[in-house]
């Protein structure tokens, strides 16, 4: 690899799952994957395959789908851990095991209760116990941001002599500031003196809103990898997101030097699937991916961009996907043109009976829209896979009735555990007269974290896309419902949360 090619590592499968709510199923990861490659991403960190046997399953069925980044496991630096990773990355087209350790003072003393020559010791391990399964392995400092420079550089040194490739500098509790950490890349890189056999890479967290640039200052200090998520998702504020990373490092080439192999048209289309799966919404203004990117309100500016774009854009928005968002099928469309549609975004259902089903949705939604996106075929496939997961509750019916002077009113008929039960009660809106019929049959006493509806395409026929967030017992779950009308999609999107909270998946965390 060149020394001018920047490596994008997308992790938003891995850090980006460990948003509170964010959880995906393995389907949803697949196609998240499929979408990722399309960008032409370089690594992809699929999960934690010790975490639980659905993480390992989903870093299974990623590794086996994609043929053309390299699929990537986390580990920590245990045996059971690498060896979990190399069992389900076995199918990886090109493959990499990410293993870590804590370096910093506070997390060997009071969480590894570890002395530094036991993590170097274990760390080293670790390397040639991966490199059993792969040749290709990465080690992560975690909180090298806090760790001594002394001590990194000793660790680091000995994880290159026990062959790791890729040594990454995380900025786990996101302190860093942009000059401090890229003269750590560029101490790290000087001092240690087998620095020039590996990648150097970054991984930063956005806790003070410096992930991106701390990422950018370690790139002009050497670093050639980046980790990054879509959307910046991530842990706590998440992570450098990774729209911003590569439009940054392609727009101010002159200042970079180096280049990724991304294929920018893909972002806007990745985000948005990020966003509908996972029920994170992107603020308007966020940069690159929000839907005010590339607005121009004032009418100075309107005037400016009219006579001559640059003078107050600085990157097009067709380059990044804008104009991605085309009509695709409609009301007359058959059966191969869905399906083809389907192949074109990554989508595979599976079984012939799955399209049938699949294909009877459609038909159903373009009876009710007639003009089908790309996003509506998601939020479909979202549906449709939810739809087939072990459903403790389902919607049969729902009827409100909304009238101004009037108090909103909902009537619902619920399937739950098999059984049909009904509650009517009414409420501030129809959507919280609709919320409070489901608890009256249901009395799941979870707390409503968020409530949110986005449309997901344009105009009054779009489909809303509601997100409700519940929490019980510790637990945050995130659930989604999408219909052209949206008391609907409400009372779907509460379901899902509750059939999350039901079906209870235990997993994890990497950092403990
Ligand atoms: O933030 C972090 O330190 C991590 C590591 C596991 C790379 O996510
Ligand atoms: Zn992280």
């Amino acid at each position: 690899m060149s020394n001018d090619h920047l490596i994008i590592f997308d992790t938003t499968l891995r850090d980006g799952e460990q948003s509170p709510g964010a959880s995906m199923t393995g389907e949803e990861k697949v196609r998240i994957a499929r979408q990722l490659e399309r960008m032409r991403v370089d690594v992809i960190e699929a999960g934690f395959p010790a975490a639980s046997n659905g993480d390992f399953a989903s870093v299974k069925a990623v590794a086996q789908a994609i043929k053309n980044s390299t699929v990537c496991g986390l580990a920590r630096a245990l045996e059971r851990d690498i060896q979990r990773a190399g069992e389900a990355l076995a199918d990886a087209a090109s493959s990499r095991i990410h293993t870590f350790i804590a370096t910093s003072a506070i997390h060997m003393e009071k969480k590894l209760c570890m002395t530094p020559e036991q993590v170097i010791e274990q760390a080293v391990k670790a390397i040639k116990w991966a490199r059993q399964y792969t040749d290709h392995v990465e080690f992560s400092a975690e909180d090298a941001g806090r760790s001594d420079p002394d001590f990194l550089c000793r660790v680091l040194e000995a994880v290159i002599d026990a062959g790791a490739l890729t040594l990454n500098i995380p900025d786990t509790v996101g302190y860093s500031v942009p000059g401090q950490f890229g003269e750590l890349i560029y101490r790290l890189r000087e001092r240690i003196p087998n620095s020039d056999k590996v990648v150097f890479s970054v991984h930063c967290h956005n806790d003070l809103g410096l992930a991106v640039a701390n990422s950018l200052s370690a790139v002009l200090n050497g670093a050639r990898q980046v980790e990054c998520t879509i959307n910046g998702l991530g842990e706590r504020a998440g992570n450098a997101s990774l729209e911003e990373v590569v439009m940054a490092v392609r727009t101010r080439a002159d200042v970079f030097g180096c280049t990724t192999r991304i294929d920018t048209t893909q972002i806007v289309p990745a985000s948005r699937l990020v966003a509908s799966i996972t029920g994170f919404a992107v603020q308007p203004n966020k940069a690159i991916v929000g839907a005010n990117a590339f607005a121009h309100e004032s009418g100075i500016h309107q005037d400016g961009v009219l006579k001559h774009r640059e003078t107050y854009e600085i990157m097009r928005a067709e380059d990044v996907g804008w104009s991605a968002n085309k009509m695709v099928l409609g009301k007359l469309s058959g059966r191969n043109a869905f399906r083809s549609r389907l192949t074109e975004l990554g989508i595979d259902l599976g079984t012939e009976e799955a399209v049938n089903t699949a294909f009877a949705r459609f038909k159903e939604l373009a009876d009710k829209k007639h003009e089908i996106f790309d996003e509506d075929l998601h939020a479909l496939v979202s549906e449709e896979a939810s739809s087939n997961t072990q459903q403790a509750y389902k919607l049969v019916s729902l009827k409100v009735c909304s009238e101004t002077g009037e108090t909103p009113f909902a009537q619902v008929v619920v399937s739950a555990h098999g059984k049909e039960a009904s509650a009517s009660a009414s409420g501030s809106g129809p959507v919280d007269a609709t919320f409070k019929a489901l608890e009256q049959i249901i009395d799941s006493h979870a707390e409503l974290q968020l409530y949110s509806v986005n449309n997901i395409t344009t105009g009054t026929d779009a489909q809303g896309e509601v997100t409700v967030r519940l929490a019980k017992d510790g637990r945050i779950v995130n659930g989604l419902g999408a219909d052209t009308d949206i008391v609907v999609a409400s009372a779907e999107a509460y379901l899902d949360a509750l059939n999350g909270l039901y079906n209870k998946l235990e997993r994890a965390h990497p950092q403990v």
